[in-house]
């Protein structure tokens, strides 16, 4: 997490600076603050709260070169000190996302060697280190190089000193950041979107990589310390897309986003006449070959992605699937399977759980991998063999929502590719769940009408503190799903069960102050879930069902119904899952909770 920015130019940079960490603070939103560097000394600004607060404290704040942090704090709580970024001795200035591993040994050593430290963080290390390396009479860059060195962990960095007022040297290794290049400025990011208000020419880094900008150009080194060239790439990010426009936040615009997603990350597939295994790269026809089994790992949101995903898998490609949490996989001793198709599921492409896990597969000798993620030069992307984009689009608030529903278009492909290089799909079928995608879309588009209705019902949860989701099969996800929306941005806690489980046990949590939210589409397990309904019922817990026209379940007292407009066979937790999303939309605007960016959370997780 943390979103870094920084910059060197003819101009002032403090308003791209802060335009740039405006646009990075889905990333963390602890605290923010700048450096700028003019007339040989370093001004550091910084601010607890959004960046907003820092904009004013910045009025009179010029310099040609500069670097930017918006914080999301592990080491040391959230308060101006801790703050980035972090100098040593006023000559050296650092931002930094990522944790130092051995920052403790470090800091001992630099303690003892007369550096004084001011905040808690990890990062301080880095600031005087490299001034340990500057003193001794390096440049900047060899300074950086030294103390990079020196580093166990996972770091991108942007870096000045006072006394050098035209250079900016930045590195990466298991964090993202990129280059901007402009004419006669430079940039350097965490993300894309900071950098589009300058240009549009990128510069992706490799693990490794540190960079030394300055106004007429800048150098690449690689991990290896050998100068290199990386290819400049124009960005196809459009402004429009990381801006709120007639939205009240992002979290309701990416809901409303997701007719469009759909049919940007499905558009190859259904202009074509038949499914083909190359939309998950050159080589995935020989690999799908070679696989007899599927183990997908991912975190909160994309895990329940993978959990629906098992279901398509097994049921219609009949290819046995496992879904494992990605944190809990990474440290668990299993019985690696060469054939099985190791499947990272990622809206970020970052997630450090995730990578590591990834890392730890292959570890075991895993060698087929496939990435399924929404960002084209993520880390994840870059792990894999196989890749399939989603299509979704820059998503900002906190809550994925068009990201998880691409996902699940991304993994019913990948279920569809798998089942007809396997025979079991005839050229009906095909054609039929063809026709079904193409009209994906008008379906989500559809379900997106039930907002008004859903805003009122939202207004029944405003004084509710917990909530209970229920689904069954296939839906199960969704109404895991369904809760952790709620939870995360309403801050009600929410639980969610597979419905024939209640009597197991949670049904003791049933009575008249307990929302029960139940997924109810009409498929082969409806009777055994209206059961389950009633069950509820009997013990006075109130009811709130999101069914499918043709299910028959009446609303009563009790009972509430949210009618779904269509069913959509196996598509139907797509269409699911966006009344979920609205409803804890809503809910957090009755509470007033801060609905893209709510406490404790950032977008990427690329911490542990
Ligand atoms: O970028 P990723 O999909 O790898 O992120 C995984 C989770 O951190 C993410 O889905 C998280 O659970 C969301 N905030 C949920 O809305």
């Amino acid at each position: 997490m943390c979103g870094i920015v920084g910059a060197v130019a003819q101009r002032n940079v403090v308003p791209i600076l802060l335009e740039g960490l405006q646009r990075l603070e889905y990333r963390g939103y602890d605290s923010a603050g700048l450096v700028v560097g003019h007339d040989a000394k370093l001004t550091r600004v910084v601010s607890t709260g959004r960046v907003a607060e820092l904009t004013l404290k910045t009025a009179a704040t010029q310099g040609q070169i500069g670097i930017a942090h918006t914080r999301w704090a592990t080491h040391g709580v959230p308060s101006e000190r801790n703050a980035h970024p972090h100098m040593s001795n006023d000559l050296i200035a650092v931002v930094h996302n990522g944790i130092i591993e051995n920052y403790e040994v470090l800091r001992i050593r630099l303690t003892a060697g007369g550096y004084v430290f001011t905040s808690d963080t990890d990062t301080e290390v880095i600031a005087h280190l490299i001034h340990s390396h500057y003193a001794l009479g390096n440049s900047l860059l060899e300074a950086t190089q030294a103390a990079l060195a020196e580093l166990v962990g996972a770091y991108a960095i942007g870096v000045i000193a006072a006394d050098n007022p035209d250079q900016l040297v930045c590195a990466r290794r298991g964090s993202p950041l990129l280059l901007g290049v402009g004419i006669g400025e430079y940039l350097v990011a965490s993300d894309v979107s900071a950098l589009l208000p300058v240009t549009r020419n990128v510069v992706y880094l490799e693990e490794g990589d540190v960079v030394e900008l300055g106004r007429s150009g800048y150098r690449i080194f690689d991990a290896g310390g050998r100068c290199v060239e990386r290819a400049v790439q124009v960005s196809e990010l459009s402004n429009e897309s990381v801006e709120l426009g007639e939205y009240r936040h992002y979290m309701q615009k990416e809901i409303h986003e997701q007719p469009q997603a759909l049919a940007d990350t499905l558009e190859s597939v259904c202009n074509s006449q038949s499914l083909v295994p190359g939309i998950f790269g050159a080589e995935a026809a020989a690999t799908f070959a070679d696989i007899d089994s599927i183990l997908i790992l991912a975190c909160g949101t994309s895990y329940h992605a993978g959990l629906v995903a098992k279901f398509w898998l097994e049921e219609i490609a009949g290819i046995p699937c496992s879904v494992e949490i990605a944190s809990e996989y990474r440290y668990r001793i299993s019985v690696p399977n060469p054939k099985t198709l190791v499947t990272v599921v990622s809206q970020s492409g970052e997630t450090a759980d995730t990578q590591a896990a990834l890392n730890y597969a292959k570890s075991l000798g895993h060698i087929h991998t496939l990435a399924i993620c929404n960002v084209p030069e993520s880390a994840l992307v870059r792990l894999c063999k196989l890749r399939m984009l989603t299509r979704a689009g820059p998503e900002i608030g906190v809550a994925s929502t068009k990201a998880f529903t691409t996902q699940l278009a991304a993994l019913f492909l990948l279920t569809l590719v798998l089942a007809k290089q396997r025979g079991r799909l005839t050229v009906s079928q095909e054609q039929q769940h063809l026709h079904e995608l193409r009209h994906l879309p008008a379906a989500v588009q559809k379900v997106l009408e039930m907002e008004p209705l859903i805003a009122r019902l939202a207004e029944q949860f405003a004084d509710k503190h917990h909530a209970l989701f229920l689904g069954r099969g296939l839906h199960y996800p969704i109404a895991l799903e369904g809760a952790l929306k709620l939870k995360e941005i309403s801050y009600i806690h929410a639980e969610a069960y597979p419905a024939g489980e209640l009597k197991h046990g949670p049904l003791a949590l049933v009575d008249e102050d307990m929302p029960v939210i139940s997924v109810a589409p009409n498929d082969a397990l409806l009777e055994k879930l209206k059961s389950n309904l009633q069950e509820v019922r009997a013990r006075g817990g109130e009811l709130y069902v999101f069914a499918d026209a043709d299910t028959h379940i009446r609303a009563a007292d009790g009972i509430h119904i949210m009618q779904m407009p269509e069913h959509a066979g196996y598509l139907s937790p797509i269409l699911h899952t966006i009344p979920l999303q609205l409803l804890a939309y809503y809910v957090a605007l009755q509470k007033g909770t801060d609905v893209d960016k709510p406490r404790n959370l950032a977008k990427s997780v690329t911490v542990e």
